[in-house]
């Protein structure tokens, strides 16, 4: 009696188990315990610099599964992205927590989205593989969740699976201050009565000498687009992070074609909202990519935001940018910032971005400020006086 008591106990268990925690054993499997993977197979994440157990929110790495042994293939495979808290919490619900996206970009067409779990690819066929590709998006600035795990299975045949050691990774989310981020936080509301105006500066910074990586072989045609961009309200986009591109970004990151974009910005001047000044630099292209780009525009209280972008050729869709670099602060204009500028790319082609890692430099400095207050204080004067 205690026996069978036992045993519904444990298959109570087991079943709750499996309906919170994908259960990765092969459908094929003979035998359902996996076998020691003894160092053959991994699953790595194409990470950035030092930085090998943390993501970055809205960016697309590569993981790779692969068999170090050419007479160790593996047929069947799974990858589930969980959220490790998933272990600990019986109420968990898979579908409510952001733990980004896979995606079976792969040219072999081996992987699929899997009808078993949630969250997870899985081989289409039998074949043997040494080597399969999948992209994971990670998770959104706001996601509430912070650690995600990649857990991965890959089997040999009907007896031999593994999972495990070398095969899961577990990522936390990078909390610093991106690099690239402006200053100040973008902020609704401005209290500064000055206008002021500003020079903006775009520094190249890809050569063959400073990145002779990746460095493409005809040079010749290497260039940026002109720098293009805007003065803006706080409610006003002209790009940002995992926003859908606009027509006008889209053709930009594409042809490096500005005009789209241009009329976009025009298109939204207003002196209550939207955009002010339109910023357009100089394109540089091969062998004067160095040479800076510039422009001058004027900011105010609606308009103390900017935005802008440069295409970068040869590519895909890749573009250089800052979004909602906020100017007003609580002690006045922003005086002079350097942000460092990394390739972003507009979703709209398959590019590989994450191969390139190359910077450059955005100036931004106020050149002059104009005090509405005075003018303001003067002409009432004046009427007085009258
Ligand atoms: C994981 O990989 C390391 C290095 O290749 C190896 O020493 C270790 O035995 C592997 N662990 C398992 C469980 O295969
Ligand atoms: C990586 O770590 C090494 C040694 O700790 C350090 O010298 C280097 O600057 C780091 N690189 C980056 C990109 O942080
Ligand atoms: C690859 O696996 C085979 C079969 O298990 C084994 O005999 C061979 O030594 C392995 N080769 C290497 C380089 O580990
Ligand atoms: C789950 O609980 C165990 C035991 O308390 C602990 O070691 C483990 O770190 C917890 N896992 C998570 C993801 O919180
Ligand atoms: C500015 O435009 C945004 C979006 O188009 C709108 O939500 C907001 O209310 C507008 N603000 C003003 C002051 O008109």
């Amino acid at each position: 009696m205690f026996k069978v008591f036992c045993i519904l106990l444990s298959l109570l268990v087991l079943s709750r188990g499996q309906k919170q925690r994908c259960d990765q054993t092969p459908p094929q499997a003979t035998v359902i315990t996996p076998s020691d993977n003894m160092g053959i197979y991994r699953m790595s994440i194409s990470t950035k610099g030092n930085d090998t157990n943390i993501y970055r929110p809205d960016q697309t790495y590569v993981l790779k599964l692969t068999t170090n042994n050419a007479t160790r293939p593996f047929r069947w495979f799974m990858i589930t992205v969980e959220d490790p808290e998933m272990d600990n919490n019986s109420e968990y619900d898979p579908k409510l927590v952001d733990v980004g996206s896979l995606k079976t970009i792969d040219t072999n067409k081996q992987s699929r989205y899997s009808e078993r779990c949630y969250n997870s690819v899985e081989n289409t066929d039998n074949s043997d593989k040494y080597k399969v590709e999948i992209h994971w998006v990670s998770p959104k600035q706001n996601a509430r969740r912070q650690k995600v795990r990649l857990r991965a299975m890959v089997a040999e045949n009907k007896e031999v699976w593994h999972v495990g050691e070398n095969l899961t990774i577990t990522l936390e989310k990078d909390d610093r201050r991106p690099l690239d981020s402006p200053p100040y936080p973008p902020e609704p509301n401005c209290n500064l009565c000055s206008e002021a105006q500003y020079e903006v500066i775009f520094n190249g910074r890809w050569s063959r000498m400073t990145h002779p990586r990746y460095y493409p072989s005809k040079p010749d045609d290497n260039g940026y687009s002109h720098l293009v961009g805007a003065s803006h309200s706080f409610s006003h986009t002209i790009w940002q992070p995992a926003d859908q591109a606009s027509p006008g970004l889209q053709k930009l990151a594409e042809e490096a074609d500005i005009s789209l974009i241009e009329r976009e910005i025009i298109d939204s001047m207003s002196p209550l909202n939207g955009t002010r000044t339109l910023i357009i630099g100089k394109r540089r292209f091969h062998p004067n990519m160095g040479e800076p780009s510039h422009s001058l525009f004027r900011v105010d209280n609606v308009h103390h935001l900017f935005s802008l972008v440069v295409a970068i050729k040869p590519s895909p869709d890749w573009f250089l940018g800052a979004y909602k670099f906020e100017l007003c602060t609580n002690v006045g204009w922003l005086k002079e910032s350097e942000i460092p500028l990394f390739p972003w790319d507009a979703g709209t082609m398959d590019g590989v971005s994450y191969e390139i890692q190359f910077s450059h430099a955005l100036t931004c400095k106020m050149i002059y400020r104009k005090n509405r207050e005075k003018t303001q204080k003067k002409k009432k004067m004046k009427k007085r006086s009258q």
